[in-house]
């Protein structure tokens, strides 16, 4: 039940992740001079890059978290966005930064942050380790983006395929056969 032998290619490596992390977070550190953040990761696929990012921002930084999901089979959405889990904590007037897995539809972001500028942050900016804008259905401005990404479903560093993989240290696409024998 190994399941580095399920990947066909790795198409973002550990070593550069762990670089390209580096980078927005040393952005991050420079854009929010002398202020706090409140990061908002949402689970569960942001959560490997959330904690790599924090550690890696050199500013006080309250974290919370956000869980949404949308009603879609496989590996498409439906658009219709819930949100399961919600932060504690008010977040009028702080700073906001979301650190999220991926933008594919752009649904989710959309939803979350129309919901989080109803409650009055200071601002709120959006940081994704990957977006794929080859599948955009509607816009988001992404403040803070890693590697952009062709249309193919990936897994590993937080995002799943059927609720696996989350745990691979790169980024790959998985071998056609994961999907067939389903
Ligand atoms: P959006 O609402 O379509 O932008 O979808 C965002 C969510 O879909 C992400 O948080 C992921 O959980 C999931 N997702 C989109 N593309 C992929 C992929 O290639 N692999 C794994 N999960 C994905
Ligand atoms: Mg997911």
């Amino acid at each position: 039940m190994n399941i580095n032998k399920d990947v066909e290619r790795v198409l973002i490596s550990e070593e550069e992740i762990k670089q390209k992390v580096e980078e927005l977070a040393a952005q991050i550190t420079k854009d929010y001079a002398g202020k706090s953040i409140f990061m908002i990761t949402l689970l569960k696929g942001g959560v490997l890059f959330g904690v790599d990012l924090m550690r890696k921002i050199d500013l006080p930084i309250e974290i919370d978290f956000m869980s949404a999901s949308s009603y879609g089979s496989g590996t498409t959405t439906s658009g219709v966005i819930t949100i399961d889990k919600d932060i504690t904590a008010s977040i009028e007037g702080k700073h906001v930064l979301i650190a999220e897995d991926i933008i594919d539809s752009g649904y989710t972001l959309s939803k979350v942050k129309e919901v989080l500028l109803s409650r009055n942050p200071a601002s709120l900016k959006i940081c994704t380790i990957l977006y794929k804008p080859a599948r955009e259905k509607v816009h988001v401005d992404i403040d803070y983006r890693g590697f952009e990404i062709p249309d193919e479903f990936v897994v590993g560093y937080g995002l799943d395929y059927d609720q696996k993989y989350r745990n691979l240290p790169y980024i790959g696409v998985l071998k056609r056969s994961v999907y067939e024998n389903k």
